[in-house]
């Protein structure tokens, strides 16, 4: 069922595809779904140049024939169309369960929109319920993980700090070399000031708040395909 959705808000996130455009790729299982449909698009003719969140997405946009190019030749974008874990108020999001939260944010940055595609479960009234992922050097990581978990404290975390592994058990390694640790907070109270807190720590390379980024997001339930903006209500 949730995968019928994730398919629908990819299906209602093509309006915004036109011919000509720089194209940000997101990564994830709805992401996919939206690659997807691109790749059917540009079979049938359509042209657009797009740069990948991830390795995955990459490989899977080579094996259906979709044009790449990367942010060194082409650093602006006119739309990136990702998925997302939550989405909260005012369009906030947590991002990174997927692993690609760094080349995520560095390619929504480089776009002039960031739209998000998801099914209902994502949308909620306060981030922090879905770990936050944080991308973190391996140089220090000791160090690194008891700042973090200062920062938690102070933010009135509910839970702990995890380092994500592989299905194999081993340390989990992003497509950018580095590490992932996953913290629960809960509650997110105050998003913008614990990204700051976050990127204040030396060690951390970037987590997966994503403010003030994302300008629609189109969210499909059993309703049907809602457009979510900034100004929405909250659920
Ligand atoms: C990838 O790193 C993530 O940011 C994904 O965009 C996010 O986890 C959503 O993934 P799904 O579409 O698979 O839920």
């Amino acid at each position: 069922m949730s995968e019928d959705f994730k398919k629908a808000a990819a299906i209602a996130a093509m309006s915004e595809v036109r011919s000509g455009m720089r194209l940000g790729l997101g990564t994830g299982s709805t992401a996919r779904h939206f690659v997807d449909m691109i790749g059917a698009e540009v079979a049938r003719g359509l042209e657009v140049l797009c740069i990948p969140t991830s390795e995955a997405t990459a490989a899977q946009a080579r094996e259906l024939g979709i044009a790449l190019a990367t942010l060194e030749d082409c650093p602006e974008l006119d739309l990136t169309v990702d998925g997302a874990d939550e989405i909260g108020p005012g369009l906030a999001l947590i991002k990174g369960g997927g692993g690609a939260l760094l080349r995520e944010k560095i390619v929504a940055a480089a776009s002039a929109r960031m739209v998000v595609i998801a099914d209902a479960s994502k949308r909620v009234p306060v981030l922090g319920s879905y770990p936050l992922p944080i991308e973190v050097n391996h140089f220090g990581l000791g160090a690194t993980h008891r700042r973090i978990e200062q920062v938690m404290a102070s933010a009135g975390a509910e839970g702990g700090l995890r380092r994500r592994t592989t299905s194999a058990g081993l340390p989990l390694v992003t497509d950018g070399g580095h590490g992932i640790l996953d913290a629960s907070f809960g509650r997110i109270r105050d998003p913008e000031a614990l990204s700051n807190a976050l990127l204040d720590i030396p060690g951390v390379v970037q987590h997966g708040l994503f403010i003030g980024l994302c300008r629609k997001a189109y969210v499909a339930g059993p309703a049907g395909v809602e457009i979510v903006d900034a100004a929405t209500p909250l659920i």
